[in-house]
């Protein structure tokens, strides 16, 4: 990427049902930008779902592909590109998204995870007798890196996602700005 080339991904982290695929869906729209869902991308790849991978292969099968596909993606420009709540957890992938990219956190609480998740059945590392603990244990795990790693941190809770996408997009437009300034 030149000096001049202003032209970064926009990639959303956080928790499990933040809204990543949702916000990154409208902003793609909005900004008229390609949308990539790391998650799709791995299912894809692999012809089957995510929870027939953690099943059949387990997590660490799973955390290696997700490094691999955030290697591959993070070389391409211009995209809006939402990444798995896990995949920040490794310091590699984490510094790879940063050489494209700027680091958008959505940011949310157990409660709030715990009314979207209800009866929806797609995330493995959810499946046990206590979903709620494992939401509040993994996002205690999480959140410290969560906040660590990214550039800009933005609530979710109590908000619809359009109103998410355009402090996103705006932030955004102020970063490109700014550099713009400082290039010319
Ligand atoms: C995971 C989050 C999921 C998916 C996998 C593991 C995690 O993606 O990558 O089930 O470790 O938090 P979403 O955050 O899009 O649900």
């Amino acid at each position: 990427m030149g000096n001049t080339d202003i032209i970064w991904n926009i990639v959303l982290i956080g928790f499990m049902a933040s809204g990543k695929t949702t916000v990154g869906e409208i902003l793609a729209k909005r900004m008229e930008r390609d949308f990539v869902d790391l998650d799709i991308m791995i299912e894809a790849a692999e012809g089957v779902s995510i929870n027939e991978i953690f099943a059949t292969h387990g997590e660490g099968y799973f955390r290696d592909l997700e490094s691999r596909m955030i290697e591959e993606v993070s070389d391409k420009e211009d995209l809006i590109l939402a990444v798995g709540g896990g995949a920040v957890m490794r310091k590699k992938s984490v510094e790879r998204l940063k050489s494209g990219g700027i680091l958008y956190l959505l940011a949310i609480d157990a409660a709030e995870v715990m009314s979207r998740i209800e009866g929806d059945r797609s995330r493995p590392l959810l499946e046990t007798d206590d979903s709620e603990r494992r939401v509040e244990e993994l996002l205690e795990k999480r959140l410290a890196v969560y906040e660590e790693v990214s550039d800009c941190e933005v609530s979710t809770v109590g908000r619809e996602p359009d109103e998410v996408a355009e402090e996103i997009e705006r932030d955004f437009q102020v970063r490109v700005l700014s550099v713009h300034r400082e290039v010319y």
